[in-house]
Protein backbone atom coordinates (compact mmCIF):
# COMPACT_ATOMS: atom_id res chain seq x y z
CA UNK A 1 0.00 0.00 0.00
CA UNK A 2 3.03 2.54 0.71
CA UNK A 3 4.56 1.51 -2.70
CA UNK A 4 1.35 2.69 -4.09
CA UNK A 5 0.76 5.96 -2.27
CA UNK A 6 4.57 6.70 -2.79
CA UNK A 7 4.01 5.96 -6.75
CA UNK A 8 0.96 8.06 -6.79
CA UNK A 9 2.73 10.94 -5.06
CA UNK A 10 5.97 10.42 -7.33
CA UNK A 11 3.49 10.56 -10.38
CA UNK A 12 1.75 13.53 -9.19
CA UNK A 13 5.34 15.40 -8.37
CA UNK A 14 6.19 14.85 -11.53
CA UNK A 15 3.83 16.14 -12.90
CA UNK A 16 3.40 19.28 -11.28
CA UNK A 17 7.41 19.59 -12.03
CA UNK A 18 6.99 18.94 -15.34
CA UNK A 19 3.95 21.96 -15.40
CA UNK A 20 6.22 24.35 -13.08
CA UNK A 21 9.00 24.22 -15.56
CA UNK A 22 6.53 24.52 -18.92
CA UNK A 23 4.93 27.81 -17.10
CA UNK A 24 8.62 28.94 -16.30
CA UNK A 25 9.67 28.29 -19.63
CA UNK A 26 6.69 30.00 -21.55
CA UNK A 27 6.65 33.24 -19.03
CA UNK A 28 7.94 36.52 -21.30
CA UNK A 29 10.91 37.85 -21.43
CA UNK A 30 10.14 41.51 -20.74
CA UNK A 31 8.83 40.51 -17.10
CA UNK A 32 12.08 39.30 -15.72
CA UNK A 33 11.42 40.73 -12.59
CA UNK A 34 7.89 38.88 -12.21
CA UNK A 35 9.38 35.40 -13.46
CA UNK A 36 11.85 35.62 -10.27
CA UNK A 37 9.07 36.13 -8.16
CA UNK A 38 6.89 33.54 -9.69
CA UNK A 39 10.11 30.95 -9.63
CA UNK A 40 11.05 31.43 -5.83
CA UNK A 41 7.18 30.91 -5.26
CA UNK A 42 5.67 27.32 -5.74
CA UNK A 43 2.88 27.27 -8.21
CA UNK A 44 -0.31 25.27 -7.79
CA UNK A 45 -0.89 24.17 -11.60
CA UNK A 46 -4.83 23.91 -12.05
CA UNK A 47 -6.22 20.80 -10.35
CA UNK A 48 -7.87 19.32 -13.80
CA UNK A 49 -4.32 19.26 -15.51
CA UNK A 50 -2.59 17.46 -12.43
CA UNK A 51 -5.45 14.88 -11.38
CA UNK A 52 -4.83 12.07 -13.65
CA UNK A 53 -0.97 11.21 -15.09
CA UNK A 54 -2.38 9.62 -17.85
CA UNK A 55 -4.55 12.75 -19.36
CA UNK A 56 -0.80 14.87 -19.05
CA UNK A 57 0.21 15.92 -22.60
CA UNK A 58 3.60 14.38 -23.84
CA UNK A 59 6.28 15.66 -21.42
CA UNK A 60 7.64 18.40 -23.50
CA UNK A 61 11.47 18.54 -23.81
CA UNK A 62 13.57 19.89 -20.80
CA UNK A 63 14.75 23.48 -21.24
CA UNK A 64 17.87 22.25 -20.27
CA UNK A 65 19.19 19.13 -18.50
CA UNK A 66 20.66 18.95 -15.18
CA UNK A 67 22.60 15.87 -14.70
CA UNK A 68 21.63 14.55 -11.04
CA UNK A 69 23.14 11.70 -9.89
CA UNK A 70 20.24 9.69 -9.01
CA UNK A 71 19.68 9.53 -13.09
CA UNK A 72 22.58 7.35 -13.73
CA UNK A 73 23.32 3.29 -12.71
CA UNK A 74 25.99 3.11 -10.24
CA UNK A 75 29.02 1.68 -12.46
CA UNK A 76 32.98 1.44 -11.63
CA UNK A 77 34.04 4.38 -13.40
CA UNK A 78 32.20 6.06 -15.92
CA UNK A 79 32.30 3.34 -18.59
CA UNK A 80 32.55 0.51 -16.09
CA UNK A 81 30.45 -2.55 -15.81
CA UNK A 82 26.75 -1.84 -12.84
CA UNK A 83 26.84 -2.62 -9.63
CA UNK A 84 25.00 -5.38 -8.41
CA UNK A 85 24.84 -3.54 -5.21
CA UNK A 86 22.70 -0.30 -7.40
CA UNK A 87 19.28 -0.77 -5.15
CA UNK A 88 18.62 2.58 -6.51
CA UNK A 89 18.65 1.07 -10.03
CA UNK A 90 17.14 -1.84 -9.11
CA UNK A 91 14.28 -0.18 -7.29
CA UNK A 92 13.79 2.12 -10.48
CA UNK A 93 12.99 -1.21 -12.66
CA UNK A 94 11.38 -3.27 -10.05
CA UNK A 95 8.74 -0.54 -9.13
CA UNK A 96 7.81 -0.62 -12.84
CA UNK A 97 7.67 -3.80 -13.51
CA UNK A 98 5.48 -4.50 -10.18
CA UNK A 99 3.07 -1.62 -10.79
CA UNK A 100 1.44 -3.34 -14.04
CA UNK A 101 -0.96 -5.17 -12.33
CA UNK A 102 -2.72 -9.08 -13.58
CA UNK A 103 -5.49 -8.36 -15.88
CA UNK A 104 -9.20 -9.13 -14.97
CA UNK A 105 -10.08 -12.53 -16.14
CA UNK A 106 -13.07 -10.82 -17.45
CA UNK A 107 -14.12 -7.08 -18.29
CA UNK A 108 -10.93 -6.41 -18.84
CA UNK A 109 -11.05 -3.37 -20.41
CA UNK A 110 -13.05 -0.75 -18.30
CA UNK A 111 -13.08 2.93 -16.97
CA UNK A 112 -14.29 4.50 -13.67
CA UNK A 113 -15.88 7.72 -11.93
CA UNK A 114 -16.79 8.54 -8.70
CA UNK A 115 -19.70 10.26 -7.40
CA UNK A 116 -22.16 9.09 -4.62
CA UNK A 117 -25.90 7.62 -3.78
CA UNK A 118 -29.14 8.93 -2.49
CA UNK A 119 -32.26 6.95 -1.54
CA UNK A 120 -35.51 8.90 -1.84
CA UNK A 121 -36.69 7.16 0.78
CA UNK A 122 -36.69 4.89 3.74
CA UNK A 123 -36.67 0.72 2.51
CA UNK A 124 -37.07 -0.33 6.08
CA UNK A 125 -39.98 -2.42 5.56
CA UNK A 126 -38.37 -4.26 2.73
CA UNK A 127 -34.72 -4.26 4.25
CA UNK A 128 -32.70 -3.11 6.68
CA UNK A 129 -29.76 -2.41 4.30
CA UNK A 130 -28.08 0.69 6.15
CA UNK A 131 -27.59 2.63 2.55
CA UNK A 132 -31.18 2.53 2.32
CA UNK A 133 -32.56 4.18 5.55
CA UNK A 134 -32.04 7.43 5.54
CA UNK A 135 -33.35 9.60 2.39
CA UNK A 136 -30.76 12.94 3.41
CA UNK A 137 -27.50 10.66 3.65
CA UNK A 138 -25.17 10.98 1.03
CA UNK A 139 -23.24 7.35 -0.02
CA UNK A 140 -20.11 8.11 -1.32
CA UNK A 141 -19.52 5.68 -4.29
CA UNK A 142 -17.12 4.30 -7.17
CA UNK A 143 -18.60 2.89 -10.31
CA UNK A 144 -16.48 0.77 -13.28
CA UNK A 145 -18.28 0.14 -16.69
CA UNK A 146 -16.38 -2.30 -18.44
CA UNK A 147 -16.67 -5.04 -21.62
CA UNK A 148 -17.33 -8.69 -20.23
CA UNK A 149 -15.43 -10.27 -22.97
CA UNK A 150 -12.43 -7.87 -23.57
CA UNK A 151 -8.75 -6.69 -23.89
CA UNK A 152 -7.12 -3.38 -23.16
CA UNK A 153 -8.17 -2.98 -27.18
CA UNK A 154 -11.48 -3.80 -27.72
CA UNK A 155 -13.74 -1.06 -29.22
CA UNK A 156 -15.84 0.46 -27.04
CA UNK A 157 -18.87 -0.34 -29.65
CA UNK A 158 -18.30 -3.95 -30.40
CA UNK A 159 -20.57 -6.16 -29.95
CA UNK A 160 -20.27 -7.06 -26.01
CA UNK A 161 -21.98 -7.21 -22.72
CA UNK A 162 -20.60 -4.09 -20.57
CA UNK A 163 -20.30 -3.99 -16.83
CA UNK A 164 -21.97 -1.70 -14.39
CA UNK A 165 -20.22 -2.35 -11.07
CA UNK A 166 -20.72 -0.01 -8.18
CA UNK A 167 -19.51 0.21 -4.94
CA UNK A 168 -20.81 2.22 -1.82
CA UNK A 169 -18.42 3.38 0.74
CA UNK A 170 -20.35 2.65 4.21
CA UNK A 171 -19.64 3.00 7.47
CA UNK A 172 -19.14 -0.51 8.11
CA UNK A 173 -17.96 -2.39 5.11
CA UNK A 174 -19.00 -2.20 1.35
CA UNK A 175 -21.98 -2.89 -0.45
CA UNK A 176 -21.00 -4.08 -4.42
CA UNK A 177 -24.19 -3.81 -6.81
CA UNK A 178 -22.18 -5.84 -9.98
CA UNK A 179 -24.88 -5.26 -13.06
CA UNK A 180 -24.67 -5.70 -16.88
CA UNK A 181 -26.01 -3.97 -19.49
CA UNK A 182 -28.03 -7.17 -20.52
CA UNK A 183 -30.60 -8.43 -18.45
CA UNK A 184 -29.90 -11.92 -18.54
CA UNK A 185 -27.15 -14.23 -19.27
CA UNK A 186 -26.30 -16.93 -21.30
CA UNK A 187 -25.92 -19.12 -18.69
CA UNK A 188 -27.68 -20.33 -15.55
CA UNK A 189 -24.84 -22.50 -14.23
CA UNK A 190 -21.42 -21.38 -12.73
CA UNK A 191 -20.18 -24.51 -13.83
CA UNK A 192 -20.89 -23.58 -17.67
CA UNK A 193 -19.05 -19.97 -17.49
CA UNK A 194 -15.22 -20.75 -18.33
CA UNK A 195 -16.84 -23.22 -21.67
CA UNK A 196 -19.01 -19.83 -22.41
CA UNK A 197 -16.29 -17.42 -22.12
CA UNK A 198 -14.10 -19.25 -24.04
CA UNK A 199 -16.85 -19.88 -26.82
CA UNK A 200 -16.87 -15.91 -26.94
CA UNK A 201 -13.17 -15.26 -27.02
CA UNK A 202 -10.60 -15.71 -29.61
CA UNK A 203 -9.63 -18.84 -30.87
CA UNK A 204 -6.92 -20.08 -28.80
CA UNK A 205 -4.81 -21.55 -31.94
CA UNK A 206 -3.94 -18.10 -33.45
CA UNK A 207 -5.36 -15.47 -31.42
CA UNK A 208 -8.02 -14.37 -34.04
CA UNK A 209 -11.96 -13.86 -33.59
CA UNK A 210 -13.44 -17.45 -34.55
CA UNK A 211 -17.62 -16.80 -34.46
CA UNK A 212 -17.57 -20.82 -35.14
CA UNK A 213 -16.80 -20.98 -31.56
CA UNK A 214 -19.84 -19.20 -30.10
CA UNK A 215 -22.14 -21.12 -32.49
CA UNK A 216 -20.94 -24.25 -31.12
CA UNK A 217 -21.08 -23.24 -28.28
CA UNK A 218 -24.60 -22.26 -28.59
CA UNK A 219 -25.97 -25.40 -30.35
CA UNK A 220 -24.84 -26.85 -26.91
CA UNK A 221 -26.68 -24.63 -24.95
CA UNK A 222 -30.47 -23.67 -25.60
CA UNK A 223 -30.51 -21.43 -22.73
CA UNK A 224 -28.64 -19.16 -24.33
CA UNK A 225 -31.40 -18.42 -27.04
CA UNK A 226 -33.28 -15.67 -24.83
CA UNK A 227 -29.55 -14.11 -24.12
CA UNK A 228 -29.17 -14.28 -28.29
CA UNK A 229 -31.96 -11.96 -28.64
CA UNK A 230 -30.48 -9.42 -26.82
CA UNK A 231 -27.09 -9.76 -27.84
CA UNK A 232 -27.75 -9.36 -31.48
CA UNK A 233 -30.00 -6.69 -31.44
CA UNK A 234 -28.68 -3.49 -31.45
CA UNK A 235 -28.88 -3.32 -27.35
CA UNK A 236 -25.85 -5.29 -28.18
CA UNK A 237 -23.68 -2.10 -29.36
CA UNK A 238 -23.98 0.67 -27.09
CA UNK A 239 -22.10 4.19 -27.85
CA UNK A 240 -22.23 5.74 -24.47
CA UNK A 241 -22.48 4.64 -20.75
CA UNK A 242 -24.60 7.66 -20.00
CA UNK A 243 -27.43 6.24 -22.23
CA UNK A 244 -27.24 2.69 -21.07
CA UNK A 245 -29.02 0.62 -18.31
CA UNK A 246 -27.58 -1.95 -16.36
CA UNK A 247 -28.99 -4.83 -14.62
CA UNK A 248 -28.38 -7.29 -11.87
CA UNK A 249 -28.93 -9.90 -13.63
CA UNK A 250 -29.28 -12.67 -10.73
CA UNK A 251 -31.66 -12.32 -8.24
CA UNK A 252 -30.77 -11.54 -4.48
CA UNK A 253 -32.90 -11.35 -1.06
CA UNK A 254 -33.89 -8.43 0.80
CA UNK A 255 -34.47 -8.68 4.78
CA UNK A 256 -36.82 -6.45 6.51
CA UNK A 257 -36.58 -6.39 10.65
CA UNK A 258 -39.12 -8.85 11.30
CA UNK A 259 -37.01 -11.10 9.25
CA UNK A 260 -39.15 -11.09 6.18
CA UNK A 261 -37.25 -11.99 2.80
CA UNK A 262 -38.56 -11.00 -0.81
CA UNK A 263 -36.58 -11.46 -3.59
CA UNK A 264 -35.08 -8.35 -5.49
CA UNK A 265 -33.71 -7.14 -8.89
CA UNK A 266 -31.60 -4.52 -9.66
CA UNK A 267 -32.30 -1.92 -12.16
CA UNK A 268 -30.23 1.01 -13.11
CA UNK A 269 -31.68 3.63 -15.62
CA UNK A 270 -29.96 6.40 -16.94
CA UNK A 271 -31.56 9.80 -16.39
CA UNK A 272 -30.49 11.03 -20.56
CA UNK A 273 -32.86 8.10 -21.67
CA UNK A 274 -31.70 4.78 -23.53
CA UNK A 275 -29.84 4.95 -26.81
CA UNK A 276 -28.26 1.74 -28.71
CA UNK A 277 -26.90 1.93 -32.16
CA UNK A 278 -26.85 -0.21 -35.06
CA UNK A 279 -24.08 -2.50 -36.45
CA UNK A 280 -22.65 -0.29 -38.93
CA UNK A 281 -22.41 2.47 -36.40
CA UNK A 282 -20.89 0.76 -34.09
CA UNK A 283 -18.59 -0.14 -36.60
CA UNK A 284 -17.71 3.25 -38.18
CA UNK A 285 -17.00 4.32 -34.11
CA UNK A 286 -14.76 1.34 -33.60
CA UNK A 287 -12.44 2.93 -36.13
CA UNK A 288 -12.62 6.52 -35.42
CA UNK A 289 -12.15 6.38 -31.76
CA UNK A 290 -12.07 2.71 -29.90
CA UNK A 291 -12.02 4.23 -26.67
CA UNK A 292 -15.14 6.59 -27.50
CA UNK A 293 -17.58 5.57 -24.67
CA UNK A 294 -14.57 5.98 -22.06
CA UNK A 295 -13.84 9.36 -23.80
CA UNK A 296 -17.74 10.37 -23.67
CA UNK A 297 -17.62 9.48 -19.82
CA UNK A 298 -14.53 11.57 -18.94
CA UNK A 299 -14.83 14.68 -21.21
CA UNK A 300 -18.31 15.15 -19.93
CA UNK A 301 -17.42 14.73 -16.09
CA UNK A 302 -14.27 17.00 -17.14
CA UNK A 303 -16.39 19.45 -18.43
CA UNK A 304 -18.33 19.43 -15.07
CA UNK A 305 -21.43 17.96 -16.03
CA UNK A 306 -22.76 14.98 -13.68
CA UNK A 307 -24.44 11.75 -15.15
CA UNK A 308 -27.50 10.10 -13.31
CA UNK A 309 -28.75 6.59 -12.80
CA UNK A 310 -32.38 5.95 -11.02
CA UNK A 311 -32.29 2.60 -8.96
CA UNK A 312 -35.01 0.68 -9.64
CA UNK A 313 -35.95 -2.94 -8.02
CA UNK A 314 -38.26 -5.46 -8.98
CA UNK A 315 -39.79 -7.69 -5.87
CA UNK A 316 -41.06 -11.01 -5.44
CA UNK A 317 -42.73 -12.77 -2.26
CA UNK A 318 -41.02 -16.48 -2.65
CA UNK A 319 -44.37 -17.74 -2.20
CA UNK A 320 -45.37 -16.25 -5.43
CA UNK A 321 -42.17 -18.55 -7.05
CA UNK A 322 -44.07 -21.81 -7.55
CA UNK A 323 -47.16 -20.40 -9.32
CA UNK A 324 -45.07 -18.60 -12.20
CA UNK A 325 -44.62 -20.03 -15.78
CA UNK A 326 -40.77 -19.62 -15.27
CA UNK A 327 -37.79 -20.48 -12.75
CA UNK A 328 -37.94 -16.04 -11.11
CA UNK A 329 -33.91 -17.61 -9.72
CA UNK A 330 -32.85 -18.40 -12.93
CA UNK A 331 -30.86 -15.72 -14.52
CA UNK A 332 -32.03 -16.91 -18.39
CA UNK A 333 -34.96 -15.12 -17.59
CA UNK A 334 -36.55 -11.49 -16.77
CA UNK A 335 -39.63 -11.07 -14.70
CA UNK A 336 -42.50 -9.55 -16.18
CA UNK A 337 -42.55 -5.63 -15.35
CA UNK A 338 -46.67 -5.69 -15.13
CA UNK A 339 -46.65 -8.47 -12.30
CA UNK A 340 -43.50 -7.13 -10.60
CA UNK A 341 -43.50 -3.34 -11.43
CA UNK A 342 -40.21 -1.38 -11.47
CA UNK A 343 -39.94 0.22 -7.45
CA UNK A 344 -37.46 3.68 -7.70
CA UNK A 345 -35.32 3.64 -4.60
CA UNK A 346 -33.01 5.74 -5.00
CA UNK A 347 -30.43 8.09 -7.28
CA UNK A 348 -26.52 7.67 -8.38
CA UNK A 349 -24.89 10.75 -9.29
CA UNK A 350 -21.19 10.19 -10.87
CA UNK A 351 -19.24 13.58 -10.66
CA UNK A 352 -15.58 12.78 -10.48
CA UNK A 353 -13.07 11.23 -12.66
CA UNK A 354 -9.91 8.99 -10.87
CA UNK A 355 -6.69 11.00 -10.48
CA UNK A 356 -4.84 7.61 -11.19
CA UNK A 357 -6.42 5.16 -12.96
CA UNK A 358 -4.21 2.64 -11.81
CA UNK A 359 -4.56 2.35 -8.24
CA UNK A 360 -8.50 4.06 -8.52
CA UNK A 361 -9.68 2.00 -11.35
CA UNK A 362 -7.73 -0.90 -11.97
CA UNK A 363 -7.43 -1.88 -8.48
CA UNK A 364 -11.19 -1.63 -7.19
CA UNK A 365 -12.27 -5.14 -6.55
CA UNK A 366 -15.83 -6.19 -6.72
CA UNK A 367 -17.74 -9.12 -5.70
CA UNK A 368 -21.49 -10.06 -5.43
CA UNK A 369 -20.28 -11.17 -1.66
CA UNK A 370 -19.87 -7.82 -0.56
CA UNK A 371 -22.97 -7.18 0.92
CA UNK A 372 -24.58 -5.78 4.11
CA UNK A 373 -27.05 -6.98 6.53
CA UNK A 374 -30.58 -6.76 5.27
CA UNK A 375 -29.13 -7.89 1.88
CA UNK A 376 -28.67 -11.76 1.00
CA UNK A 377 -27.33 -14.11 -1.72
CA UNK A 378 -30.65 -16.11 -2.96
CA UNK A 379 -30.80 -20.22 -4.78
CA UNK A 380 -29.76 -18.40 -7.72
CA UNK A 381 -26.93 -21.15 -8.71
CA UNK A 382 -25.37 -18.73 -10.87
CA UNK A 383 -25.16 -16.43 -7.87
CA UNK A 384 -24.27 -19.01 -5.38
CA UNK A 385 -21.75 -20.00 -8.58
CA UNK A 386 -20.26 -16.59 -8.29
CA UNK A 387 -20.34 -16.00 -4.72
CA UNK A 388 -16.31 -17.05 -3.94
CA UNK A 389 -14.60 -16.60 -7.16
CA UNK A 390 -14.36 -12.52 -7.30
CA UNK A 391 -12.45 -12.33 -3.45
CA UNK A 392 -10.45 -15.39 -5.31
CA UNK A 393 -9.46 -13.93 -8.49
CA UNK A 394 -8.56 -10.50 -6.50
CA UNK A 395 -6.38 -12.39 -4.18
CA UNK A 396 -4.71 -13.32 -7.64
CA UNK A 397 -4.78 -10.47 -9.20
CA UNK A 398 -4.05 -7.86 -6.78
CA UNK A 399 -2.83 -10.06 -3.24
CA UNK A 400 -3.73 -11.15 -0.54
CA UNK A 401 -4.53 -7.46 1.08
CA UNK A 402 -6.73 -6.67 -2.06
CA UNK A 403 -9.24 -5.33 0.16
CA UNK A 404 -6.89 -2.83 2.36
CA UNK A 405 -6.15 -1.18 -0.74
CA UNK A 406 -8.02 2.44 -0.14
CA UNK A 407 -10.27 2.50 -3.09
CA UNK A 408 -11.79 -0.85 -2.14
CA UNK A 409 -13.03 0.33 1.94
CA UNK A 410 -14.58 3.48 3.69
CA UNK A 411 -11.26 5.37 5.95
CA UNK A 412 -12.10 3.95 9.04
CA UNK A 413 -12.21 0.20 7.82
CA UNK A 414 -10.70 -2.39 9.93
CA UNK A 415 -10.34 -6.21 8.05
CA UNK A 416 -12.95 -7.75 10.58
CA UNK A 417 -15.47 -5.30 8.84
CA UNK A 418 -14.93 -7.33 5.64
CA UNK A 419 -18.21 -10.11 6.13
CA UNK A 420 -21.65 -9.71 6.30
CA UNK A 421 -23.82 -12.51 7.16
CA UNK A 422 -25.82 -14.06 4.22
CA UNK A 423 -28.86 -16.61 4.92
CA UNK A 424 -28.23 -17.12 8.45
CA UNK A 425 -31.68 -18.77 9.62
CA UNK A 426 -32.58 -20.42 6.26
CA UNK A 427 -32.75 -24.14 6.29
CA UNK A 428 -31.93 -26.46 3.36
CA UNK A 429 -32.14 -29.70 2.74
CA UNK A 430 -33.05 -32.68 0.28
CA UNK A 431 -31.50 -34.76 -1.80
CA UNK A 432 -27.74 -34.11 -3.61
CA UNK A 433 -28.14 -33.70 -7.06
CA UNK A 434 -26.40 -32.65 -10.44
CA UNK A 435 -29.01 -31.53 -12.75
CA UNK A 436 -30.68 -28.84 -14.31
CA UNK A 437 -33.71 -26.38 -13.14
CA UNK A 438 -36.71 -27.69 -13.05
CA UNK A 439 -38.70 -24.81 -15.24
CA UNK A 440 -35.86 -24.72 -17.88
CA UNK A 441 -38.28 -23.40 -20.46
CA UNK A 442 -35.50 -21.66 -22.78
CA UNK A 443 -37.51 -20.49 -25.59
CA UNK A 444 -41.01 -19.04 -24.50
CA UNK A 445 -39.16 -15.45 -23.38
CA UNK A 446 -36.67 -15.49 -26.28
CA UNK A 447 -40.06 -15.31 -28.54
CA UNK A 448 -41.55 -12.62 -26.76
CA UNK A 449 -38.81 -10.73 -26.92
CA UNK A 450 -38.63 -10.84 -30.84
CA UNK A 451 -42.55 -10.23 -31.13
CA UNK A 452 -41.75 -7.47 -29.27
CA UNK A 453 -39.28 -5.37 -31.01
CA UNK A 454 -40.33 -2.89 -33.03
CA UNK A 455 -39.87 -3.51 -36.87
CA UNK A 456 -36.35 -1.92 -37.66
CA UNK A 457 -35.04 -3.43 -34.92
CA UNK A 458 -36.46 -6.64 -35.32
CA UNK A 459 -34.81 -6.13 -38.71
CA UNK A 460 -31.52 -5.64 -37.16
CA UNK A 461 -31.91 -8.58 -34.57
CA UNK A 462 -32.40 -11.22 -37.61
CA UNK A 463 -29.20 -9.65 -40.19
CA UNK A 464 -26.90 -9.81 -37.31
CA UNK A 465 -27.61 -13.01 -36.35
CA UNK A 466 -27.84 -14.05 -40.31
CA UNK A 467 -24.36 -12.78 -41.16
CA UNK A 468 -22.40 -14.09 -38.28
CA UNK A 469 -24.62 -17.48 -37.94
CA UNK A 470 -23.62 -18.00 -41.80
CA UNK A 471 -19.92 -18.71 -40.25
CA UNK A 472 -21.10 -21.52 -38.37
CA UNK A 473 -20.59 -25.13 -39.15
CA UNK A 474 -23.37 -26.59 -40.97
CA UNK A 475 -24.64 -28.76 -37.85
CA UNK A 476 -24.68 -25.82 -35.33
CA UNK A 477 -26.68 -23.73 -37.67
CA UNK A 478 -29.34 -26.72 -37.95
CA UNK A 479 -29.41 -26.43 -34.33
CA UNK A 480 -29.60 -22.68 -33.59
CA UNK A 481 -32.36 -22.55 -35.95
CA UNK A 482 -34.08 -25.32 -34.57
CA UNK A 483 -34.04 -23.57 -31.08
CA UNK A 484 -35.25 -19.94 -33.17
CA UNK A 485 -37.61 -21.95 -34.30
CA UNK A 486 -38.82 -23.16 -31.07
CA UNK A 487 -38.73 -19.10 -29.61
CA UNK A 488 -40.81 -18.30 -32.68
CA UNK A 489 -41.20 -19.72 -36.44
CA UNK A 490 -41.10 -16.44 -37.89
CA UNK A 491 -38.02 -15.70 -36.52
CA UNK A 492 -36.38 -19.10 -37.26
CA UNK A 493 -37.34 -18.36 -41.46
CA UNK A 494 -36.70 -14.88 -41.63
CA UNK A 495 -32.77 -15.81 -40.33
CA UNK A 496 -32.58 -18.41 -42.38
CA UNK A 497 -34.00 -16.36 -45.41
CA UNK A 498 -31.32 -13.72 -44.72
CA UNK A 499 -28.08 -16.15 -44.41
CA UNK A 500 -26.11 -15.88 -47.43
CA UNK A 501 -26.21 -19.43 -49.23
CA UNK A 502 -22.85 -21.17 -48.92
C1 LIG B 1 -20.54 -18.14 -12.49
C2 LIG B 1 -20.56 -17.12 -13.34
C3 LIG B 1 -19.55 -16.01 -13.27
C4 LIG B 1 -18.24 -16.07 -12.94
C5 LIG B 1 -17.41 -17.31 -12.57
C6 LIG B 1 -17.72 -14.71 -13.01
C7 LIG B 1 -16.41 -14.36 -12.75
C8 LIG B 1 -15.91 -13.08 -12.79
C9 LIG B 1 -14.56 -12.74 -12.52
C10 LIG B 1 -13.45 -13.72 -12.14
C11 LIG B 1 -14.45 -11.39 -12.65
C12 LIG B 1 -13.19 -10.55 -12.45
C13 LIG B 1 -13.09 -10.18 -10.98
C14 LIG B 1 -11.84 -9.40 -10.65
O1 LIG B 1 -10.76 -9.81 -11.06
O2 LIG B 1 -11.96 -8.38 -9.95
C15 LIG B 1 -15.74 -10.89 -13.01
C16 LIG B 1 -16.03 -9.57 -13.23
C17 LIG B 1 -17.31 -9.11 -13.43
N1 LIG B 1 -18.47 -9.86 -13.48
FE1 LIG B 1 -18.61 -11.85 -13.40
N2 LIG B 1 -18.73 -13.86 -13.38
C18 LIG B 1 -19.87 -14.61 -13.54
C19 LIG B 1 -21.10 -14.14 -13.89
C20 LIG B 1 -21.47 -12.83 -13.93
C21 LIG B 1 -22.81 -12.35 -14.08
C22 LIG B 1 -24.09 -13.19 -14.22
C23 LIG B 1 -22.74 -11.01 -14.05
C24 LIG B 1 -23.93 -10.10 -14.16
C25 LIG B 1 -24.13 -9.03 -13.42
C26 LIG B 1 -21.35 -10.62 -13.89
C27 LIG B 1 -20.86 -9.34 -13.82
C28 LIG B 1 -19.53 -9.01 -13.69
C29 LIG B 1 -19.04 -7.65 -13.76
C30 LIG B 1 -19.87 -6.39 -14.01
C31 LIG B 1 -17.64 -7.72 -13.59
C32 LIG B 1 -16.65 -6.55 -13.63
C33 LIG B 1 -16.33 -6.06 -12.23
C34 LIG B 1 -15.34 -4.93 -12.30
O3 LIG B 1 -15.66 -3.90 -12.92
O4 LIG B 1 -14.25 -5.05 -11.73
N3 LIG B 1 -20.61 -11.76 -13.82
N4 LIG B 1 -16.62 -11.93 -13.11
Amino acid sequence: MREERSFHEMMQRYNQELLQMRQRSQSRPESAAKRESSAAKPQTPPAAQIAFPGRVEPPAPRPCRQDRPQDHSLTVGPNGPVLVEDTLLHETLETFVHTKIIERAVHTKGYGAFGHFQPYRCMAEYTTACFLQDPSRRIPTVTRFSFAVSNKGTPDTSRNVRGFSTKFYLEHGVFDLLCNHIPVFLIRDGMRFPEAIASLSPSPVNNLPDGRLFWSFLARAPEATHFLTWLYSDAGTVASFRTMRGYGVNTYVWKNAAGRRRYVKYHWIPAAGERCIDAATAERLACENPNAAGQDLWDTLAGGATVEYELNVQLMDPEREKALPYDPLDDTKVWDEEAFPLMPVGKLTLERNPEDYASQVEKLAFSPANLVDGIELSNDKMLQGRSFIYWDAQRRRLGPDFRSIPVNHMENWKPADAFSPTGLGRSACGEQVRRDIERADDFTQAGERYRRLPGEQRAHLVENIAADLSHAAQKDQACVLGYLRQADEAFAQQVRAAMPRG
